[in-house]
């Protein structure tokens, strides 16, 4: 048997993706209502961080306790990992041992590789390439304000990073438009747009990318591991910070969202991400609920 793993969104078809949105939905009024559902009882996840994470770490083991089931978390300070030991041999060994695995890393080419060698599920907790468990929850925040996201407008506004092409991707799947504006030299990465090229549009004027949308997010302007850069991208993004005045652009009810941590004063401004258009919260607390629903498509089925 073929093992399924969700190592980038396109690892699901549109149906499945949309599906998996509303069982999510489903999932959230249940625990709401206090209802228990424990469909991994005896289930174990494997968590390894090789980067910093509240949102996914916490929501990952909240779900897994959630459902009757444990989550391991380990870092490669404290594994053999750190040390050097093959990915190979680790995924054989920790997929000998639990149900499904989630890796936040670096390069993608390291999940595909854990992948690779794993007997059971493989998630993708975010690579230097994608983030495609935070697509889940950003789609059920806008489903759950707005309605089907299909034929609406999206503005990413800044960095042509990991959670750009990801949305690049919820873009294809879901049949939405996505402008792309970013300073020159941080567009996103040429094979994504190949991919995506008939849902996307690169926009280099802010204002103008941010007209008529009905959403627009944004996301740190140096990701984890480019720390080092951040002076230089402050000036290069400073025309890219979501304020206001870009606000009033879009439509009169965009709704305005950010994967968290965000640097108040840099891409977001406080009024923005802490006023009414912005639904950042809804989208932190869907991280559970959403990967609560891909848990039980990749455990359960
Ligand atoms: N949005 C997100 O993935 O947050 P963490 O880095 O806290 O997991
Ligand atoms: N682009 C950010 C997302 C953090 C959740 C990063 O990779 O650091």
């Amino acid at each position: 048997m073929t093992v399924r793993h969700f190592l980038t969104l396109t690892d699901l078809n549109s149906d499945e993706f949309k599906a998996l949105l509303h069982r999510a939905i489903e999932l959230k009024a249940m625990q709401r209502n206090g209802e228990i559902y424990a469909p991994l009882k005896n289930k174990v996840l494997a968590m390894i961080f090789e980067k910093s994470s509240t949102r996914t770490r916490v929501s990952f083991e909240a779900g897994m306790a959630q459902f009757g089931g444990h989550a391991i978390f380990l870092s490669p300070r404290d594994t053999q990992l750190g040390r050097g030991e093959p990915i190979e041999d680790s995924s054989r060994v920790l997929s000998s041992m639990v149900d499904c695995i989630m890796v936040r890393t670096f390069e993608h080419e390291k999940i595909e590789l854990l992948a690779e060698y794993s007997s059971v599920p493989v998630i993708n907790g975010l690579t230097d390439d994608v983030h495609p468990c935070q697509l889940l929850a950003d789609m059920q925040t806008y489903i759950e304000h707005r309605g089907d996201i299909q034929g609406k407008t999206v503005t990413w506004v800044g960095d042509g990073n990991n959670m750009c092409h990801s949305y690049m991707h919820a873009a294809k799947l879901l049949d939405f438009k996505l402008n792309i504006t970013c300073p020159e030299g941080y567009e996103p990465d040429q094979a994504f747009i190949d991919e995506t090229s008939q849902h996307i549009e690169i926009i280099s004027d802010p204002k103008k990318a941010c007209e008529n949308s009905d959403l627009i997010v944004t996301d740190v302007w140096a990701s984890m591991g480019q720390e080092e850069e951040q002076d230089l991208r402050v000036k290069a993004f400073k025309p890219y910070q979501v304020n206001s005045e870009l606000m009033s652009l879009a439509k009169d009810n965009a709704l305005f969202m950010h994967c968290l941590p965000a640097h108040r004063g840099e891409e977001v401004s406080a009024n923005v991400i802490d006023g009414k258009q912005s639904v950042a919260w809804d989208e932190a607390e869907n991280r559970l609920h959403a990967q609560k629903a891909l848990l039980e498509f990749l455990l359960v089925g």
